[in-house]
């Protein structure tokens, strides 16, 4: 009876928070929907990796290790602390300075000013959730990864684009806007600078080691009524497979208060750990972990017991150095196949990343690249091929967003699937054109 009652009555609507609102409308979900409903389609849109590199073999001898004995296997499936495995940011205190070029002690990072978070995606979320208020703001670079503007969005923050070139965020145009919003009076809700550092998401350009440094000391310069962050995310860092090895934004900050660094090992080892981490700024720890306790005091902790046992276990460089292979050849694999399907097409052009796992294509200027425009149709419908429209990744006006430009990912095809995507692509934009 109660069942039928509740058909008729009128549905009282759910009133969602203001929070809720902003977060609706990503379009991470759009694209997820369309990969698990289209399996047929080539997909050049995902971000995932590459599943024959995954680290099978260094995961079971890990988790072996870890179970061996009653006592530590009752550890390890214990909780952990809310800022992570001391193990594990023990061992991280090394890698990042093997990182740097540096010895641990040269480096004398304390691993108290680690923390480890379910992916770097949840440290991105709560260095959001502590610095910034509606209204507040953080520039970022034209283009950027777009589920960190998703993030922005989900916190009521305004995300203000900074104009880049093919050595990263210009930094004239950085201190410029800076300036701009001093004179406006609004440099007191600037609280973020965000830069993807290595071969970003989605344009696969690296930020030159000059503007590494200017992007610290314009952060101190500007940094007046209250400090400005400089947001280093080096998701891609280990996933360089040609040119120089960079020193991080971070490595700049020597008083070691202006930048916070976030890392992940879902590219370099496995995305199903779940396990990014940071270097943060002191005044920031306290309200990060505040914050994180709320969530979940503590990510998985026997995930980073698995790590903290492959880098013990010695098989973490090992496996990288694997895994680089491997999108060498892929990323090599689409390079060839732009230059033998695309290179013909007046107005095309690309960048050619020297790690990551993105290809950025911008096409003639009038053709459109968006969920609704005439070539994503033809591309996923007649050609089976998907790819993430390049406007997803700007912040700011409509006019402000480069409605010509296509991230083309290689991580998850396999270099044949690469090369018969990308055929499709071509075929779909000569038939726009
Ligand atoms: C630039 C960038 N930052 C952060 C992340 C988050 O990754 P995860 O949460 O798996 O560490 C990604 C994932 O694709 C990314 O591309």
């Amino acid at each position: 009876m109660r069942g039928d009652s509740s058909v008729d009555a009128p549905s009282v609507p759910v009133r969602l928070s203001q929070r809720a609102e902003w977060t609706r409308k990503q379009a991470i979900g759009f694209l997820m929907q369309q990969a698990v409903e289209n399996p047929q389609v080539i997909s050049l849109a995902a971000g995932l990796v590459d599943r024959d590199t995954l680290p099978v073999e260094e995961a079971r001898g890990a988790v072996a290790e870890i179970l061996r004995d009653e006592e530590q296997g009752r550890d390890v499936l214990q909780y952990g602390t809310t800022q992570g495995a001391e193990r594990l940011r023990g061992a991280l205190v090394d890698h990042l300075a093997n990182l740097e070029g540096k010895s641990p002690q040269e480096m004398g990072l304390d691993p108290n000013r680690m923390i480890l978070t379910n992916g770097s995606q949840q440290l991105l979320s709560l260095i959001c959730q502590v610095l910034l208020d509606p209204g507040d703001i953080c520039l970022v670079a034209a283009p950027t990864y777009f589920v960190f503007l998703g993030t922005l969005a989900g916190v009521g923050a305004q995300a203000i684009p900074i104009e880049t070139d093919e050595d990263g965020m210009r930094m004239d145009a950085l201190e410029a806007e800076l300036k701009r919003m001093e004179s406006a009076g609004e440099l007191d809700r600037v609280k973020l600078i965000y830069l993807v550092s290595d071969f970003e998401n989605p344009s696969g350009i690296s930020l030159s080691a000059e503007r590494r440094a200017a992007a610290v000391d314009i952060a101190r310069r500007f940094s007046k009524e209250h400090r400005i962050f400089v947001l280093e995310d080096a998701a891609y860092r280990e996933l360089r497979y040609d040119g120089p090895e960079m020193p991080s934004i971070w490595s700049h900050d020597e008083a070691g208060d202006t930048v916070i660094l976030a890392q992940t090992f879902s590219k370099s080892f496995s995305p199903g750990l779940r396990v990014g981490y940071g270097v943060i700024p002191a005044e920031l720890l306290e309200p990060i972990c505040d914050r994180k306790g709320n969530e979940d005091f503590g990510s998985a902790h026997f995930n980073q017991q698995i790590l903290a046992t492959v880098f013990e276990q010695g098989r973490y460089a090992a496996h990288v150095e694997k895994v680089c292979a491997s999108y060498r050849v892929k990323r090599d694999s689409m390079l060839a196949a732009a230059d033998r399907y695309f290179g013909d097409i007046p107005g095309v052009r690309w960048v050619r990343p020297h790690g990551g796992l993105y290809v950025w294509m911008a096409l003639p200027e009038h053709i459109e690249t968006g969920f609704d425009s005439a070539l994503f149709q033809q591309a996923a419908k007649t050609e089976e091929v998907m790819y993430v429209p390049g406007e997803l990744c700007y912040a700011g006006s409509e006019e402000q967003r480069l409605k010509n430009r296509m991230r083309l990912s290689f991580g998850v095809q396999t270099p044949a699937g690469i090369d018969e995507g990308m055929k499709r692509l071509a075929r779909a934009v000569r038939s726009v054109l």
